[in-house]
């Protein structure tokens, strides 16, 4: 279940990210291109060697590391995440290649206000190396989604997806790599809508307005 979406406060943003950081990337590319009129006041890595990190000083991103590995339990890291998207005024939470799940001690603060994007057609194939369960399946076409987050593992209302072809002899980098490409497309304009309070639930399924 995900909470009533209230309507963002404010435009400011907080990104979670574990790796390359290209999502993340796309949003702050978004914004320069004038697309995305969002504030990125914080965006927080559980990997400290995370490879977004070079995007964040390039633009100027607070860029604050909370490993997951050195809290007891997951419910001290999680506050401590919320902690800091606080400290930071964040209303809204972008998941960008984030790879943990969280649980009811985040999404109790930002449940209904934070966004994940997953590389296949949810609710197909979640959980890890979604590109290459999609080849195994032999499905025909594969594609990406945003979601709200919920507790589950890449489950929650679905704001938008895209879809691309899986051809015949297609491998697990050319898929993901054209997957990618929507992923970069679709999360800016997700966040929008977001901040734009365009985004409601009706019966756990999203209504947008239009
Ligand atoms: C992206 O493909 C994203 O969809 C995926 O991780 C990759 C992160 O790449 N997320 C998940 O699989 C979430 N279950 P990035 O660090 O370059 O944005």
């Amino acid at each position: 279940m995900v909470a009533e979406p209230t309507i963002p406060t404010n435009r400011n943003v907080g990104v979670l990210v574990s790796g390359r950081g290209s999502n993340f990337r796309s949003l702050l590319d978004a914004k320069a291109r004038g697309d995305l009129d969002a504030n990125f006041t914080v965006v927080i890595s559980n990997n400290p060697s995370a490879g977004a990190k070079a995007h964040a000083e390039e633009f100027g991103i607070p860029w604050v590391v909370i490993d997951h590995r050195t809290f007891a339990s997951r419910q001290a890291f999680e506050e401590e995440l919320v902690a800091q998207l606080r400290a930071h005024d964040v209303s809204v939470v972008v998941l960008a290649g984030f790879m943990r799940v969280l649980s009811s001690t985040f999404l109790d603060a930002y449940g209904g206000l934070t966004l994940n994007i997953h590389p296949s057609l949810l609710p197909a194939f979640p959980g890890l190396n979604a590109q290459k369960q999609a080849i195994e399946a032999g499905v025909r076409v594969s594609g990406c989604t945003v979601h709200l987050v919920d507790s589950g593992v890449d489950t929650g209302p679905i704001i938008d997806q895209a879809v691309v072809a899986v051809p015949n002899d297609d491998t697990v980098e050319a898929l993901s790599a054209r997957i990618l490409v929507q992923e970069h497309r679709l999360l800016p304009r997700a966040l929008g809508w977001v901040l734009d309070g365009r985004v409601t639930i009706q019966d756990q399924v999203v209504a947008l307005d239009a």
